[in-house]
């Protein structure tokens, strides 16, 4: 919905109270100081589903080519020096900065492996105000390369559950309205062992009621023979990626231990998925965390928009960062609408899609629907200001462009603008539950 020269009325609680045209806010909500962003737009906060914290400097990086040569050659490394605990708590500042001149109020954060750079992002997250899930980055199977973030197997589970017990919901005490919680976060199927995915099974049934999430990569690199989805097969000898996720990790897709899918179980990527695939995700209520600009980063191909929205399962947006070198969801939003458009089965997605994708869809994939991603009453106000006499080019397209003399294409039209024309510059204010966070 649009509502030009509209109102949204916050109340002390930071709850949305009201929302409509300015001209038709009831007598009783009149005496409320009123803040006039005009000729600005307010829309949602942004949520990001999927974001590595250890990569915080790591957008950008050349030198890797595709997923496993990158990780090995870009990324274990960097994500290494978060072993000394005053460079995470730098990086812990730094991550957060972006987050906020990015707009991003939400996000599913894949963590560092080390407890002390967890600590320290919980802790500034907490202190910024803003809403996160996160978990260590847990590897007990790899490379030479990723040595410096490989536990044992039970080190990886009792670090995990640590950090559950010291985080999760720790701000209220309640996972229906906190915004510190915490996800179990296996990097990918070839960073563990079975036995770590049979251990995780298990702890995961043992936290799933107390709120808990599942986060990691799905089905990213199709190199043949050698990227990651062939050598996960291989690896497990299962039939398909998703089983091993499923429990069903030993040879053949034999049943090996309990499911990590689920209603709070968000897999990025998921770009070469089967139907049967996308069946499960959807069946179990699991959801992707979509990362175009990643994707074209790492040359990790397109995600087939039609089928895979076909199947159900919720579509939620990631940047990626590292691998995607953007922090703007609404930059990620511009990539998906090119990459859809030049799939074979080419999709313009409508500007609406967009915005849902990248705000109610992420609600959605958090489970936190009834909590944030629009302007519903009663819904927590998480809100950006956009000023666009700060970003020129997003100003002059919107006062120059193109308009319909069709009122509602006219007005998809300024939505398109908006989001593909917007940069960090334009965002003035932030708010996260009716506070602004700086
Ligand atoms: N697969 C395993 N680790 C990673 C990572 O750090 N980034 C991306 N894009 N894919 C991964
Ligand atoms: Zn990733």
């Amino acid at each position: 919905m649009s509502i030009p020269d509209g109102a949204l009325v916050v109340d002390e609680a930071g709850v949305v109270a009201w929302c409509g045209r300015f001209a038709d806010l009831p007598d009783a909500l009149r005496t409320a100081d009123v803040r006039d962003h005009r000729p600005g737009f307010l829309l949602p906060g942004f949520v990001d589903t999927h974001v590595h914290f250890p990569q915080t400097f790591s957008y950008d990086a050349y030198g890797g080519e595709q997923l496993l040569e990158w990780l090995d050659r870009c990324i274990f490394p960097a994500e290494a020096r978060l072993r000394d605990p005053e460079f995470a708590e730098l990086a812990a500042g730094a991550f957060c900065d972006r987050r906020i001149a990015a707009g991003t109020t939400s996000a599913m954060v894949f963590g560092s492996a080390f407890p002390d750079a967890q600590d320290a992002l919980f802790r500034e997250t907490r202190r910024r105000g803003l809403r996160i899930v996160s978990g260590r980055g847990i590897q007990t199977d790899g490379p030479e390369a990723a040595s410096a973030l490989v536990t044992s197997e039970d080190d990886a589970l009792a670090l995990t559950r640590d950090e559950i017990d010291r985080w999760h919901a720790v701000d209220t005490g309640d996972p229906a309205t906190a915004r510190l919680q915490v996800a179990v976060v296996p990097r990918f199927a070839l960073s563990v062992t079975s036995r770590t995915l049979r251990g995780l099974g298990e702890l995961y049934d043992d936290v799933r009621g107390r709120g808990v999430y599942f986060h990691t990569h799905l089905s990213e690199n199709d190199r043949p023979g050698t990227g990651e989805i062939a050598q996960t097969t291989q690896k497990f000898g299962c039939r398909r990626y998703l089983d091993a996720y499923d429990g069903r990790f030993l040879p053949d897709s034999a049943l090996g231990g309990a499911s990590l899918l689920g209603r709070r179980s968000i897999f990025a990527h998921a770009v070469h998925c089967s139907d049967g695939e996308l069946a499960r995700l959807a069946a179990t209520g699991s959801s992707i965390a979509h990362c175009p600009t990643s994707q074209q980063f790492l040359g990790s191909g397109t995600m087939p928009w039609r089928r895979t929205a076909r199947s159900g399962v919720t579509i939620a947006i990631g940047t990626d960062v590292g691998g995607g070198d953007e922090w703007l969801i609404p930059q990620v939003l511009a990539d998906a609408y090119k990459v859809h458009m030049s799939e074979p089965a080419a999709v313009a997605l409508h500007p609406a899609q967009l915005l849902f994708s990248g705000t109610l869809a992420g609600a959605r994939a958090l489970d936190q629907e009834s909590r944030i991603g629009n302007f519903d009453v009663g819904k927590d106000a998480d809100f950006v200001v956009v000023d666009p006499s700060r970003w020129p080019p997003l100003d002059a397209a919107l006062d120059y462009g193109i308009r319909s003399s069709d009122a509602e294409l006219a007005r998809d039209q300024t939505l398109f603008t908006l989001l593909t024309a917007m940069r960090e510059p334009a965002i003035a204010e932030v708010y996260v539950a009716g506070s602004l966070v700086a």
